[in-house]
């Protein structure tokens, strides 16, 4: 399976969200801000860019991404504040899987910006923020690009599910476990390890070129305390899972077979593992690496097992239904949340982090709008058609032309008219080609102005219309195609 197409955290701001489930991912990296505070101010304060360039890599959705990105920002703003260097525009780019929820980080976008701005007198600095989907084990950016990289409980996920946990007929060698466990024979824990090796090394080396001299990087994700592997750590964790998919079995709620064949894309190095890896990369320097303990919360009414499994579910969702099916997951995570609070209830499990420091042809194309009504069926008020408008304009040449010279930096070097031509497509009459096409950009607003229910009826009428007017004389939109050079 191809994790990278098929592991997402669960999207949108449902219950089941990584968006409502991710606050122990964020109360973990509230305890390492400061380390990314005082890198980011240590940074600016060493390179003073006029443009500075921050990525944050495998950003989900939800709180978590637009609340470090807010921090950097006011660290950078009180810092230039403090030295007069007013001039700093702002490059964001949030990455992550092509999978991952964008969508919900753009429609947040509008308001933090007007949060930003709050603490603003003067106006708000240049600020650019854009998804960057892809994996990070791999180039994104280009050449010498980007001054700052963060990346939180992103990089204990590996780029693939280790190859040699199956043999050569596809037989699995890991059965009963989905991660490393004491029955686990050491050929997976060393599947898993060079997984890592090959996974870091290349994250490290696309790094390096990425950042400009002197960049720098702060990676927080979960490892292990020693060289152990099953640890009371995150591999217990990981074990849980193990023993709540056997409960399934032998309720018949799944097969053996598939559990077997069933194992994460997850790994939690050592020190020395992480350590190693850097010095053999050899272009960035490892300026501080500390291990911490993610602590039980008093979160609310629901207990550590809820939380911890609320967690877990946003975030293996995905790989779960893929492998099972959804129909296991309620099950699957009630036993979950039951069995951490049993163990819980013998013996503290604290998973462990590391927090790691380390240095156009422009083309306009004019729509043709429609004008059918249904109002002259009683299907919408006479008021509520007057008060709708497109926000639309269809420019004349001399307009365009009057304002590229009106606005001066740039030469209109080629300004050319076309007309849309009407398609032979398929079976469907041309009228309702174009309904169909105008729906699809207007429904939004139609939708919203009049509701939803008469969009059927409307787009039947304008589908008509346009084939009788059609039937009497072609219609042939009009599109302009400019090349602009700066000057
Ligand atoms: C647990 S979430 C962490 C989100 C956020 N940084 C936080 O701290 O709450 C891990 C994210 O890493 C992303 N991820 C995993 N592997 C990735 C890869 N190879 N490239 C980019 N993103 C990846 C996942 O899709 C997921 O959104």
């Amino acid at each position: 399976m191809d994790v990278e197409k098929a592991f997402h955290m669960t999207g949108g701001v449902g219950k089941t969200s990584y968006a409502k489930n991710s606050s122990l991912q964020k109360k973990a990296s509230d305890k390492v801000k400061h380390i990314i505070i005082q890198t980011v101010e240590e940074l600016y304060l060493a390179t003073t860019p006029k443009s500075i360039g921050i990525a944050d890599l495998g950003c989900s959705s939800g709180p978590n991404t637009l609340s470090i990105i807010k921090d950097i920002f006011h660290t950078i703003q009180a810092i230039s504040h403090k030295i007069m260097h007013h001039s700093t525009e702002f490059r964001v780019y949030f990455n992550d899987l092509p999978t991952n929820d964008f969508n919900s980080i753009f429609k947040a976008l509008p308001e933090f910006h007007k949060l930003l701005r709050q603490d603003r007198k003067n106006g708000l600095p240049s600020i650019f923020m854009g998804g960057y989907p892809g994996s990070f084990y791999g180039r994104l950016f280009p050449n010498s690009y980007l001054h700052f990289v963060h990346s939180s409980y992103s990089l204990h996920w590996l780029s693939r599910v280790p190859p040699a946990l199956y043999d050569e007929h596809k037989t699995p060698l890991n059965k009963g476990c989905v991660y490393i466990c004491e029955a686990s024979p050491s050929v997976v824990s060393e599947a898993y390890s060079l997984q890592f090796q090959e996974d870091f090394s290349l994250f490290l080396r696309s790094r390096s070129e990425e950042l400009v001299l002197g960049g720098r990087m702060v990676l927080i994700f979960l490892g292990r305390r020693g060289p152990e592997h099953v640890d009371r750590g995150n591999s217990f964790f990981w074990e849980i899972l193990s023993r709540s998919f056997a409960t399934l079995v032998s309720q018949g709620e799944i097969e053996q077979e598939v559990f077997d064949s069933y194992d994460v894309h997850f790994y939690a190095p050592s020190k020395e593992e992480i350590e190693e890896e850097v010095k053999k990369e050899g272009s960035l320097k490892l300026e501080r690496l500390e291990m911490f303990e993610m602590e039980k919360g008093e979160d609310g009414s629901e207990s550590y097992g809820t939380q911890v499994a609320v967690a877990v579910r946003a975030i293996q969702e995905s790989m779960i239904s893929h492998h099972f099916g959804e129909r296991i997951l309620d099950s699957l995570f009630e036993n979950y949340a039951r069995l951490v609070d049993q163990e819980m209830a013998k013996e503290d499990i604290r998973p462990i982090s590391f927090v790691l420091n380390c240095m156009d042809n422009y083309e306009c194309t004019l729509l043709f709008l429609f004008s059918a009504s249904s109002s002259d069926q009683g299907e919408i008020e006479q008021e509520v058609f007057d008060s709708y408008d497109v926000h639309f304009y269809a420019p004349s040449k001399e307009e365009i032309e009057e304002e590229v010279k009106k606005e001066g930096s740039l030469k209109l070097e080629r300004l050319e008219m076309f007309e849309m031509e009407k398609g032979e497509d398929g079976s469907e009459s041309y009228g309702t080609q174009v309904a169909v096409a105008v729906r699809a950009i207007q429904e939004s607003m139609i939708s919203h102005h009049f509701g939803e229910r008469i969009l059927d009826s409307l787009f039947e009428n304008y589908a008509r219309l346009v084939d009788q007017e059609m039937a009497k004389e072609d219609i042939r939109p009009i599109s302009f195609v400019l090349v602009l050079r700066k000057i």
